[in-house]
């Protein structure tokens, strides 16, 4: 029988254990960590990540400040944004909603966040330090799924991991926690991406399966060993005329299917997903503590 690792409840004990420590902080005299959430344009599914963050930012005792652009603004106005939130002493971190509109370039936006309130973990300097394996912002979701192998005691030592996709936000650095010298981590790792050829084959050596793809349903029950602990991270918005929005989140597992191959798998929703927002707390808190770059 198969085990549904349970990322909202993890999550929300999570998001308890912060919500304790910004309370012993705040009696003993401190402010409450600030996150700031930059959003431009209208992506429907940007507009709700957002107002989740700025939720749970509530919920944990957090200040948080939600700037909105519309579509047009450009680029260098995003750019004075940005030096802004670098400037103020009130913002501990901060974090600019991806996607961003096609006519600003995000890699420009991303290197100007100042490293030390980058709490999304994308800047250079934090992907740098992850590899290096020294203290940094680690980006929320990996480090969510990284945490719920932990929290499930899964162990991860000389296992095979096969990572589907390669993305700056998941794939990649995924794969290089998960080698990483570190508990979890030791995995030997391979990762698989839209030139990898035989997929099937490197996805049947696999004790566990890291699937950040955004293809719907693309992992089926035959390209999975028995006994596999399966992540999955896609998220992708489907139309389904019963609901009442008209689309349902739709993970790149089968579930139906795969689940009972598996000893562990993570629902879409329910999974991955919540975790992401817990960990960028656990970094705004890291933030307010200054405990990465004094
Ligand atoms: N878009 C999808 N995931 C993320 C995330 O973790 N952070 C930001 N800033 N944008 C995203």
């Amino acid at each position: 029988m198969y085990q549904i690792i349970d990322g909202k409840a993890t999550a929300a004990t999570i998001r308890a254990e912060i919500a304790a420590e910004v309370a012993a902080l705040i009696s003993k005299g401190a402010r409450k960590p600030h996150l700031a959430a930059v959003l431009v344009g209208t992506d429907g599914g940007s507009e709700t990540y957002v107002a989740n963050k700025i939720k749970a930012c509530e919920d944990a005792g957090f200040s948080s400040t939600l700037l909105r652009f519309d579509e047009h603004l450009s680029e260098a106005e995003l750019l004075a944004t940005v030096q802004q939130l670098n400037a103020d002493a009130e913002i501990d971190g901060f974090i600019v909603q991806l996607p961003l509109p096609k006519h600003i370039n995000a890699d420009r936006i991303n290197e100007a966040i100042d490293p030390k309130k980058d709490v999304d973990g994308f800047h250079a300097v934090n992907i740098g330090r992850m590899v290096l394996n020294l203290p940094c912002y680690l980006p929320a979701t990996p480090h969510g799924i990284v945490e719920l192998l932990k929290r499930y005691n899964i162990e991860t030592e000389g296992k095979h991991c096969v990572v589907l996709g390669r993305s700056n936000i998941v794939g990649s650095p995924v794969s290089i926690l998960l080698a990483r010298q570190a508990n979890p981590g030791n995995c030997t790792v391979t990762l698989c991406h839209s030139r990898t050829k035989n997929l099937k084959e490197h996805l049947l050596q696999a004790d566990i399966i890291v699937a950040a793809l955004g293809k719907p349903e693309f992992v089926r029950a035959d390209m999975v060993k028995p006994g596999a602990v399966v992540i999955d991270v896609g998220t992708t918005r489907v139309v389904d005329a019963s609901r009442k929005s008209g689309f349902r989140l739709s993970g790149d597992v089968a579930f139906e299917e795969v689940a009972p191959k598996c000893s562990y798998i993570t629902p879409v929703p329910g999974g991955v997903g919540p975790m992401t927002i817990a960990m960028l707390l656990k970094n705004t808190l890291h933030a307010a503590k200054k405990d990465f770059y004094g």
